[in-house]
């Protein structure tokens, strides 16, 4: 049972909105605001849950950022609707109170980080995030120059909060690929969306000597079995994460973009939508490791049957919990605002960390899903028995539902 949930109707226009808190941790919960015509409370519910699974696994001793709990906001509007931003507004206003105190919140599908700050302060509220940067130890300043430090890196032409998720994608793929005894160098793989997550994702795994012998953006799949030039697509993006397609070389072939799961390849990082991998899709998957950028890309019978024929399934939860590790990182002063600090950190973490799940999964004979909810949940029960203000307000604790 979740902690709170409140829906909220905007009195203009009768749109619902959503704030789901799946427990608090010192007090707080963090997760995005998503904005998308037809999310609705179970969505954000399931999303809540999601965060309070991912804040923990990356956790380690003598961090300064102890794991909130989940949460996350959802607003059931087309963010492309001309009213979108007077509904945010109306939104965040109704839900100062949370804001203000115990629930930290930033941009998620449909929601950009520019506009949210600049919505937060015309309606006179506190930056998104300020729930949480109230436990920052040196204060909000220095998290917030750390954090303005940190989103103005550049990384070879792309900017380092767009790269973190996928780098911890690419990392959580290398991991697997080791603990499946094959060595990076003879791996290929396959991506599905080529934006931030996607597309980072491809860039480091092809540094890593792994072939990227497919992509598929919105337009299509481009494949070449001798591997793609990751790097030069990259820097071909349009706003919509689509590649340019005069850029290809000889031997860059266009296919559907449906046939990604079926390309010849040892791992796919679905990196686009939710719901990717159904049932009826498992016989056309040749890969043996599948690592989830996108949040819920395989369905739940899907995951089951994969694992049946022996292929590993590295969870969202764990895989893409990299973007949101690294910020709490830099404002709490646990990494240097700097583009090495960030690989450094999340390469020495997520490699461990996917190792000891698939180990733990091959032990138990339980989904890598299974092993990682439990390597989250003894992490979460360490630091509430740890820091006795953590179990304050345990999940399902009073808990309550509201309509606002
Ligand atoms: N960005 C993050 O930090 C982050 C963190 C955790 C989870 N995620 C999840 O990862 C996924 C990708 O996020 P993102 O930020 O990279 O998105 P993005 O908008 O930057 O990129 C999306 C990519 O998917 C492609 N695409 C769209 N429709 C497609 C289709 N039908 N077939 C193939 N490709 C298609 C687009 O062309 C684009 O290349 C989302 O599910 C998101 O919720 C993102």
């Amino acid at each position: 049972m979740s902690y709170l949930e409140i829906t909220w109707t905007d009195d203009e226009t009768g749109i619902r909105g959503y704030v789901v808190i799946d427990r608090l941790s010192r007090g707080v919960a963090g997760g995005g605001l998503r904005m998308r015509k037809g999310v609705t409370l179970d969505e954000v519910r399931d999303l809540a849950r999601g965060m309070t699974l991912k804040d923990p696994v990356l956790w380690r001793e003598g961090d300064r950022y102890v794991p909130f709990g989940g949460a996350k906001g959802g607003i059931d509007c087309d963010p492309y609707d001309p009213r979108a931003r007077e509904v945010l507004g109306r939104w965040a206003r109704a839900m100062k109170p949370l804001l203000d105190t115990c629930f930290a919140t930033g941009e998620d599908f449909g929601v950009r980080q520019d506009v949210l700050d600049e919505v937060l302060e015309q309606n006179g509220l506190e930056p998104s995030a300020h729930a949480g940067y109230a436990l920052v130890p040196d204060g909000e300043a220095a998290a917030k120059h750390r954090e303005h430090v940190a989103w103005n890196v550049d990384v070879d032409g792309v900017p380092l909060p767009e790269l973190v998720g996928g780098y911890g994608v690419a990392e959580a793929a290398l991991a697997a690929l080791e603990h499946r005894g094959i060595p990076a160098a003879e791996a290929r793989a396959v991506v599905q969306g080529f934006g931030s997550m996607g597309g980072a994702a491809a860039r480091y795994l092809a540094r890593a000597g792994v072939r990227v012998v497919g992509i598929a953006d919105r337009a299509g799949l481009l494949h070449n079995p001798d591997g793609l030039d990751v790097e030069t697509l990259l820097l071909t993006r349009d706003a919509f994460g689509v590649m340019d397609r005069a850029t290809l070389r000889p031997g860059d072939v266009e296919l559907p973009r449906e046939d990604w799961l079926a390309l010849d390849a040892d791992v796919l990082v679905p990196a686009a939508m939710s719901y990717v991998i159904t049932a009826d899709d498992v016989d056309r998957i040749r890969a043996s490791i599948v690592v989830e950028a996108a949040n819920v890309a395989t369905l739940v019978d899907a995951e089951e049957e994969l694992r049946r024929r022996g292929t590993v399934v590295v969870p969202d939860f764990v895989a893409n919990c990299g973007t949101n590790q690294w910020w709490w990182w830099v404002v709490f002063g646990d990494v240097e605002p700097t583009a090495e600090s960030a690989f450094t950190t999340l390469s020495s973490r997520m490699r461990p960390v996917v190792h000891r799940i698939l180990e733990r999964a091959d032990a138990e004979g339980v989904s890598p899903r299974t092993a990682a909810t439990e390597v989250s949940h003894d992490i979460r029960a360490a630091l509430d028995a740890r820091y006795p203000r953590l179990a304050d307000l345990p999940a399902g604790a009073g808990a309550a539902t509201m309509e606002a």
